[in-house]
């Protein structure tokens, strides 16, 4: 008979509350630890028995609770973090930008999951999570999140911005940059050779001088002219 995983989620932070919603969706059992609850019982009493143990916790609290805990050493831990490398706690970073909107199955289970090139396969490591998974070698996991965050969090920066100007600035709604942001990433997944439009690829020099001139004194002039000099760089 397969054994059901006696899974403990540590945390009460986004990452918790999405992987929480998962498994309800899942229908896999689990338990949950947070600081913030009074009522829950002892960590001590819950890891007793429970395998695996997600530290769902930010990263830099992490290390210091496993010591803070020290009955944890031992137990079957994990930690999601895409940066983290810490002896005796298998990482296992889910790509996600997990924002305040839960997703529906499908949208979790196409979650792929990061996991270190000498880890256990994640049918092992999380049992019941039908999620595609990759490896990676330890040296290369800081670079890896360093593409994570400049893909997917620094294009948030930029896109909020493109809301709040045309919102604070044109009194345009954000609605009005809709059909341009589902264009780009449109374009993006279809093609993403010739995804690239604008002065960069037309090397519009006269353009690019006269965006950085109406930058002035934008905390984005220094974002914009670091692009210009990235694509310089990949296209001598
Ligand atoms: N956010 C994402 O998009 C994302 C994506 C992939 C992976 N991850 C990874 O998932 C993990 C959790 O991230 P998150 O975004 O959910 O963080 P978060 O929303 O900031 O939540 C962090 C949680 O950690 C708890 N915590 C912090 N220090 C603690 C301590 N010393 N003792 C006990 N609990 C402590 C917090 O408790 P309090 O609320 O009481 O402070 C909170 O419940 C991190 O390893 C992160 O790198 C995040």
């Amino acid at each position: 008979m397969r054994q059901v995983p006696a899974y403990l989620l540590l945390g009460s932070g986004r990452v918790a509350r999405h992987f929480q919603r998962y498994f309800d969706l899942l229908q896999i059992p689990y338990k949950t630890w947070s600081r913030r609850d009074p009522q829950a019982p002892s960590l001590e009493a819950l890891s007793e028995t429970a395998s695996p143990i997600l530290l769902l916790l930010s990263d830099p609290a992490i290390a210091g609770f496993i010591e803070e805990y020290p009955f944890l050493q031992g137990k079957k831990l994990v930690h999601f973090s895409g940066s983290l490398s810490l002896p005796g706690v298998y990482a296992a970073h889910p790509l996600m930008s997990a924002a305040a909107g839960l997703l529906d199955l499908a949208g979790y289970q196409k979650i792929p999951f990061f996991l270190a090139k000498d880890s256990p396969d994640l049918a092992e490591l999380l049992p019941g999570l039908p999620n595609p998974s990759y490896r990676l070698p330890p040296q290369e996991r800081a670079y890896y999140h360093a593409l994570c965050v400049l893909s997917g969090n620094f294009t948030v920066l930029l896109w909020q911005k493109i809301f709040q100007e045309f919102e604070a600035r044109f009194q345009v709604p954000k609605e009005g940059a809709y059909p341009y942001l589902q264009q780009v990433l449109g374009n993006l997944m279809e093609n993403p050779q010739q995804a690239l439009t604008g002065p960069l690829v037309r090397k519009d020099h006269s353009a690019i001088a006269a965006h950085l001139a109406a930058l002035e004194n934008d905390p984005f002039q220094g974002v914009y002219q670091a692009f210009v000099d990235a694509y310089r760089r990949l296209t001598p």
